[in-house]
């Protein structure tokens, strides 16, 4: 028999007992699942692909489903994953989205849920204070960091340029994340007018040739009016040297934005606010707590120092909707973001930090940094292995001295399957990166890794 839009108690209760219980089975084995996860076949594609039959079928057919689904691919939050930016697996993230989703309120307007617009503020007040942003700054929580750093290139846009953007120039480095330069293409922006600026030994934005090639565009005619520094990259986790990037911006008038997507929850540890220096003099900043606080994908944030950019940059007001964007004090959320009708995405950061506390999620970047020293500590010692980029946060980078035996490397840690690293190419070489975010990684992980690596150099 169909189960009804509207179940009764019964079969909520058979619902809820299937899926918590497979849920629970899940979070039951995370260390037994591999990093690179099961390889998926055709078949099995071409079976989920299924479409939906008149009368459906059991929620017990269709979790076998979910679960041969989960299982294929890299896992994100297996402990041994410490490629790409590790993320998710917080038991409390997954039932705040099951209560986020089961309450639905409209956080689009604040007035239609004025308590989970009061939530996800407090959520975003958080942040700003993590950065010493002032009373006048906001934020918005968006899908992730692309969303995050597309809502600031807008936002600096509009401050900076109003309508007529066609001469604007955006200076970013090789190294900064391809989602400034789609954000700013979906933004209007040419790619001819994002110029990458050349980086030093260390991978930093080069000041000198920032500040130099801002002031000839200006002599060209050019309208210079966003640089973007990163606070950790994905290749290496270099952080730019932002209190000089912030300098060049407030003396020659660009807005500066940081896409901290990776690094910026690393500012709750005290050598996180070291590595993170200059940060705090941002115009805009990008995170992503469905990176550094493990909140399930699908939240990333955007701060900036001054609410009226973002709600310069996101205007639109329809007749349909209530007259005011401001209820009891509060903006509506869409007032300061490119969505209307939205997820919920508050309560997925407010109950899992509220339940746990902070210290629970510094202690786990803390551990982070822990790991990646060790691992870079080590990596040094091994002949075959050149580290020239010391880590800023948790991601360790290294090449080798000859990068087939690096592709072999790699070749020979997918293999194993229990743990996952990713390569990268940095000026032309083959470079293989620790990326360490996951509270579940432990040194045993690391030191597996590298003893793969260790007998692919023995050959
Ligand atoms: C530095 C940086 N910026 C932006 C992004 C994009 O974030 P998202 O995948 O959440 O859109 C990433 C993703 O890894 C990142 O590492």
């Amino acid at each position: 028999m169909s189960t009804p839009l509207e179940p009764d108690k019964r079969q909520r209760d058979e619902l809820n007992e299937a899926v918590l219980s497979y849920l629970d089975g899940w979070y039951q084995a995370p260390s037994e699942l591999d990093a690179l996860g099961t390889a998926i076949t055709a078949d099995l594609i071409a079976h989920l692909g299924t479409p939906p039959t008149e009368e459906g079928r059991s929620i017990h057919s269709i979790l076998e489903d979910i679960d041969a689904a989960g299982q294929s691919g890299i896992y994100h939050a297996s402990p041994g994953h410490m490629s790409y930016i590790p993320n998710g697996g917080l038991y409390s993230g997954a039932l705040a989205d099951l209560l986020a989703s089961g309450l639905n309120r409209y956080t689009g307007v604040a007035n239609a849920a004025p308590g989970m617009t009061a939530i996800e503020q407090g959520v975003i007040k958080w942040i700003l204070s993590l950065f010493d942003f002032p009373e006048a700054g906001a934020g918005v929580l968006l899908s992730g960091g692309s969303m995050a750093n597309f809502t600031a290139v807008v936002a600096a846009r509009t401050a900076h340029l109003g309508d007529e953007f066609g001469t604007g120039v955006i200076y970013v480095t090789d190294r900064t994340h391809h989602s400034i330069a789609k954000g700013a293409r979906l933004a209007g922006i040419r790619n001819t007018q994002i110029v990458p600026i050349g980086t030093d030994e260390d991978l930093r934005m080069d000041s000198q040739q920032l500040r130099e090639r801002i002031e000839s565009d200006r002599h060209a005619g050019l309208s210079p009016f966003l640089i973007v520094g990163s606070a950790g990259t994905t290749d290496t986790g270099t952080v730019d040297l932002l209190d000089e990037l912030a300098d060049i911006a407030s003396e020659l008038g660009l807005w500066l934005h940081v896409d901290a997507a990776y690094g910026g929850f690393f500012q709750m540890t005290t050598r996180g606010d070291a590595a993170l220096r200059g940060i705090k003099r941002a115009d805009s900043i990008a995170l992503d707590p469905h990176k550094g606080l493990s909140i399930p994908f699908g939240v990333g944030a955007v701060i900036v120092r001054d609410e009226a950019h973002l709600i310069d940059a996101n205007e639109g007001r329809g007749a349909y909707l209530v007259p005011e964007d401001m209820h009891m004090g509060m903006r509506d959320i869409s007032s300061l973001g490119p969505e209307l009708s939205r997820p919920n995405r508050g309560v997925l950061v407010w109950l899992p930090l509220q339940l746990h506390g902070l210290g629970a999620f510094r202690e786990a970047l803390d551990s982070s940094l822990d790991l990646a020293r060790g691992a870079y500590d080590r990596l040094v010692t091994i002949a075959g292995i050149e580290t020239p980029w010391q880590p800023d946060l948790s991601i360790v980078a290294f090449r080798f001295e000859d990068d087939d035996v690096g592709r072999a490397a790699i070749e020979a840690v997918r293999a194993d399957r229990t743990v996952h690293l990713s390569p990268t190419n940095i000026d032309d070489r083959f470079v293989l990166r620790f990326a360490i975010l996951n509270r579940r990684s432990t040194q045993d992980h690391v030191d597996h890794a590298i003893d793969i690596i260790e007998k692919t150099l023995a050959g």
